[in-house]
């Protein structure tokens, strides 16, 4: 049992779907700007008191099913989120607590829009260690209450959900190899700097981001671990069958799969419909290439993903 394997996925999104037609009608923007520089058609927005826990527990659950296990056999939950139910307890003991088990280690990682890389090579490290065998690896986020919906230039690109895997101990190769990224010296270009402070929020509670400097520093960033990630576990691109993407926006996906030397035909795509949901986009995008038969099992997958911090990883698997 010396491997890290996933033995199941799935996701949930909120039922509410909001298209850029829907947003033309609350911000000065339009379907042609948004798709033409995002690829962004529409995202889902969690409805109120629909919690960051819920979307998470609905996609745990799919996820179990998909394993053929109980909720009772996992040892450890990890829900990478920025957008927690209230600052404390974690959200994984929120989730724990929803599906109906005590007992096992729960904790939230995060790492924004790189929060399901940091919790997949956490959880990784538990399963070779020996310390856990079965663990719960959620992306959820509710980014939407994080937006200020009169600034058109942050509010189109962000939405709701969840995605989950299954990880476990195998003796079949799972996880190759993996490696994560931070410089905190980005931390001004995408940040959310309000904090819960003496009975009020100091500073804004509304997502802040640079563009422009964004875009640029994400292509570099995701091109340079991914091409390292590769390089390390003795692979070339011509290996990956599947590249699983954050899903920020069309054209950094695009451009860092050019860098990769990789064409757009290996990349599973899920920004058109979901928008930018943070550290659920991975998982996400993940169970939609499994559910709809592209993702088979023994094919090679690199997951990458970048947030603010800024954060990155990128993972190579046998899925
Ligand atoms: N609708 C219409 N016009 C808009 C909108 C909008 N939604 N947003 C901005 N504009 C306008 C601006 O006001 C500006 O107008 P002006 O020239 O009259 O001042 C014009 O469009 C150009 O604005 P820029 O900010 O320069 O637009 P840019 O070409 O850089 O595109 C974008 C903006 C899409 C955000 C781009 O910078 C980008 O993709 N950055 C990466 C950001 C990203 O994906 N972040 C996700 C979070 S980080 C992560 O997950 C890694």
């Amino acid at each position: 049992m010396h491997h890290t394997r996933i033995l199941g996925t799935g996701s949930y999104l909120p039922a509410n779907r909001l298209t850029n037609d829907d947003l033309s009608k609350i911000v000065d923007t339009s379907d042609e700007w948004i798709t033409e520089r995002t690829g962004i058609k529409a995202r889902h927005i969690a409805a109120s008191g629909e919690q960051t826990s819920d979307l998470a527990v609905q996609a745990a659950r799919i996820a179990l099913d998909d394993a053929k296990i109980s909720a009772e056999d996992i040892d450890l939950i990890i829900v990478a989120t920025s957008t927690p139910d209230m600052t404390f307890p974690a959200t994984a003991c929120i989730v724990q607590n929803k599906l109906g088990i005590g007992g096992c280690a729960a904790f939230d990682v995060q790492a924004v829009c790189a929060g399901f890389m940091y919790a997949v090579v956490t959880a990784n490290a538990y399963i070779k260690s020996g310390m856990a065998k079965k663990v719960l690896v959620i992306g959820a986020e509710t980014f939407s209450r994080l937006l200020d919906w009169n600034d058109r230039r942050t509010c189109v690109l962000f939405g709701d959900g969840a995605g989950a895997v299954v990880l476990g101990a195998s003796d079949e190769v799972g996880i190759i190899h993996a490696k994560l990224k931070a410089d905190g010296a980005y931390s001004h270009i995408l940040k959310t700097p309000g904090k819960v402070a003496s009975g009020a929020v100091d500073a804004s509670p509304y997502l802040y981001m640079d563009g422009q400097a964004v875009y640029k520093f994400a292509v570099k960033a995701l091109a340079k671990i991914g091409a390292d990630v590769l390089l390390e576990a003795g692979l070339t691109a011509a290996d990956v069958d599947w590249v699983i993407p954050h899903q920020a926006n069309y054209r950094i996906i695009e451009s860092t799969a050019k860098h990769l030397g990789l064409p757009m035909e290996k990349v599973i795509l899920t920004v058109q419909e979901q928008g930018n949901t943070s550290a659920a986009s991975i998982p996400l995008a993940l169970d939609a290439g499994i559910r709809d038969g592209r993702i088979q099992r023994g094919n090679t997958l690199l997951l990458e993903g970048i947030g603010g911090g800024f954060a990155w990883g990128a993972v190579v698997l046998k899925y």
